[in-house]
């Protein structure tokens, strides 16, 4: 069974993509993490983020076991994953690696942004998870705040809502894999939804699909 989570900045997806691995035993790739990597590369060897052949290069030559995902949530490397991930060489170099993550022998969840529209489009349960800008800022701030990364002040939180809007515009409006719910997904709503119940919601809907997981 292949899981597909898609949706935009601090959604919770990658939360849920966890989750819902852990539940079922299977693997987990959070997706962002390579264009995330990228960026990064990009940024410390301060090459211009839009210099697409050599983004392309960097992806190409990535090798997931070298990401460390502590180092790459940041601020800066998000905005950098975000700009990169508009360039469409750098979308190809990256494919082969996450549909032969997602065609593992007995499947795997993704998260992302494409997963169920480009990467694995014949996933068993494709789920959009979104939440108001207003409430992904929220989390994203407190995630920020709580990594030493940010003071905390009305003025970070404004300066986070406003990346986010600018990231969801970016993700959105990219000619190449844009930010969209796939055909068949399932929109989650989590605005208003704890973690827990949040979980829960997403299980129901792979469970509708699946069956309860055996013990
Ligand atoms: O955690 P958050 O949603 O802020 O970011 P992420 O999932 O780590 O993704 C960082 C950036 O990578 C996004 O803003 C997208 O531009 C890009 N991305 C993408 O284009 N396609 C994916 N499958 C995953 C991420």
């Amino acid at each position: 069974m292949i899981v597909a989570i898609d949706g935009p900045a601090a959604s919770g997806k990658g939360t849920l993509a966890r989750r819902i691995a852990a539940h079922y035993g299977l693997p987990c790739l959070d997706t962002g993490l390579l264009y995330r990597g990228v960026g990064r590369i990009m940024l410390d060897r301060g090459f211009d983020l839009a210099n697409v052949a050599i983004a392309a290069a960097i992806a190409e030559n990535l090798d997931l076991a070298d990401l460390d995902p502590d180092r790459l949530r940041d601020r800066a490397t998000g905005e950098a994953a975000s700009v990169v991930a508009a360039h469409g060489p750098v979308r190809s170099a990256l494919l082969d690696l996450q549909r032969a993550f997602a065609g593992q022998p007995g499947g795997a969840v993704l998260d992302g942004r494409d997963i169920g529209t480009v990467i694995a489009p014949s996933a068993e349960v494709k789920i959009f998870v979104t939440a108001s800008p207003a409430e992904r800022a929220r989390r994203r701030f407190r995630e920020l705040v709580g990594r030493g990364d940010l003071a905390d002040t009305a003025e970070a939180e404004a300066a986070v809502l406003a990346d986010i809007q600018k990231r969801d515009e970016r993700d959105s409006s990219r000619a190449d894999a844009p930010l969209v719910v796939a055909p068949g997904a399932t929109v989650l709503d989590t605005t208003d939804l704890g973690p827990d119940a949040a979980f829960a919601a997403a299980l129901a809907l792979v469970e509708a699909v699946r069956g309860p997981a055996r013990p």
